[in-house]
């Protein structure tokens, strides 16, 4: 193929690796991916966490042509169009109860940036403008926006952007290896890690902190579940002092876990959860924030105008709005929200089978979300033997995703039993290999 890789910077990618030896894809349906020479590649990592129905399903693919035939864009400020109100609509049977009002982003890091914007302007509206501080955890992500990048805890993707936003601050992440390696579902030990946000109180006081925001389980440092009863204890302690708390759930929202939300999975209810991702089956960009009601009411209760001075040209999209409804339609016909817990026995399995092989540090599984770590190569890059164990799957025919030392699964919700059995025949393959 006569490309010229030069012009194009790729993110969060090691561009000059990348183009010495390509990895392309240029055609997907279901399960697979093909690349430009024809190899087929099972995807083990639903593209990046968003095709949740698998690829190319003709239903999205023919909502969004019609909609390009029918009307291409509209303004969402001042001006509305029928099938965002009714995508809302339809979204909040899905969300836990009470999370009914929606507000529309391009993306993941747009959603967390409008979640915490309510979050001040919330406080701000109730009298309360002191509460301005916001509080992440040490290894989550929140993607790369401003808010997200200082709230988001892995330190490569901070130290380069300088102090990037003031008044945040870090709870302890929840990563035991010690007490709950190999752990299957959530771990037993780390309920206690809540309390941190105690000590974040007495250290700043509570009448200065606005909101917490936690993905209820981490992804892309490595697919870290909550342990047992640590969400709860959040969710009390938020409500103690007065904070909001916000679930990231661009990766756990829509069927990962086995339950439409991480939210219901757990039983522990936030005040807003951001979304993205599986909303258009990845598609077409779109994120939510699905908000409380009673914290929309407070806005709605404003002086008469404009009572959120936020927004995106995107908010909203018709054709985003079409993939969504289609998706959400395939989503239900399939089954595919709770498909997780059926399977979660048979990705339990086969996760764990792997224990014991070379470098294999920790396992972790929860739906059809599965991690393997391993113990970092000495002397070696972080991450290098994960990123090795990545490659040597792309090139026996398995995508999967390095984060760190660990390998995620993830892979579309439509997976049978014996592609499960491929991804782990092949990690297998290549572990004895190349770890
Ligand atoms: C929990 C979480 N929040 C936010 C984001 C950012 O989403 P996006 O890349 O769509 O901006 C991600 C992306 O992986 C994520 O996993």
């Amino acid at each position: 193929m006569d490309l010229n890789l030069d012009a194009f910077w790729m993110p969060f990618t090691a561009n000059r690796d990348f183009k010495q030896a390509p990895r392309l894809l240029s055609k997907a349906k279901d399960m697979h991916y093909w690349t430009p020479e024809g190899r087929q590649i099972l995807d083990g990592t639903a593209g990046l966490w968003c095709v949740n129905a698998g690829h190319s399903r003709p239903r999205i693919v023919e909502a969004i042509a019609r909609q390009a035939v029918e009307m291409d864009f509209a303004p969402p400020f001042q001006m509305g169009h029928p099938l965002a109100f009714e995508l809302a609509d339809r979204l909040t049977r899905y969300t836990p109860a009470g999370l009914n009002r929606v507000f529309f982003t391009n993306s993941g890091s747009e959603s967390v940036e409008s979640a915490l914007k309510i979050a001040l302007a919330y406080h701000r509206l109730r009298g309360e403008s002191h509460r301005t501080r916001l509080i992440g955890r040490e290894r989550g992500y929140h993607g790369v926006n401003f808010a997200g990048t200082a709230l988001g805890g892995m330190g490569p993707n901070r130290k380069m952007f300088g102090s990037s936003l003031s008044g945040v601050d870090h709870m302890r992440h929840t990563h035991d290896l010690a007490r709950n390696a190999f752990t299957k579902g959530q771990p037993e030990h780390g309920a206690e890690l809540a309390d941190d946000l105690e000590r974040l109180v007495a250290l700043h006081d509570a009448s200065t902190i606005a909101a917490v925001i936690v993905e209820p389980m981490a992804g892309s440092t490595g697919v870290l579940l909550p342990p047992k009863g640590y969400l709860q204890r959040l969710r009390d302690i938020c409500d103690k002092h007065g904070i909001l708390l916000i679930f990231d759930e661009v990766i756990t929202g829509f069927g990962r876990l086995g339950s439409p939300f991480a939210a219901q999975h757990y039983g522990v209810t936030p005040d807003m959860i951001t979304a993205a991702k599986g909303i258009t089956n990845g598609t077409i960009p779109m994120g939510a924030v699905f908000v409380k009601q009673s914290i929309h009411d407070t806005f709605m209760q404003a002086p008469a105008g404009i009572e959120l001075p936020h927004g995106y040209t995107y908010s909203g999209h018709p054709m985003a709005c079409a993939a969504a409804l289609a998706t959400l339609d395939t989503y239900d016909e399939e089954g595919l929200l709770t498909r997780g817990q059926q399977m979660h026995a048979k990705m339990e399995a086969a996760v764990h089978s792997l224990k014991g092989l070379p470098n294999v540090a920790d396992i972790r599984n929860t739906g059809l979300v599965g991690a393997i770590e391993f113990a970092p190569r000495a002397g070696a890059a972080p991450g290098r033997r994960a990123f090795e164990v990545f490659l040597g799957c792309w090139e026996e025919g398995v995508l999967l995703r390095a984060a760190g030392d660990n390998i995620a699964i993830s892979p579309p919700l439509i997976i049978s039993d014996s592609q499960i059995d491929q991804i782990i025949s092949t990690l297998e393959k290549v572990i004895k290999r190349v770890a």
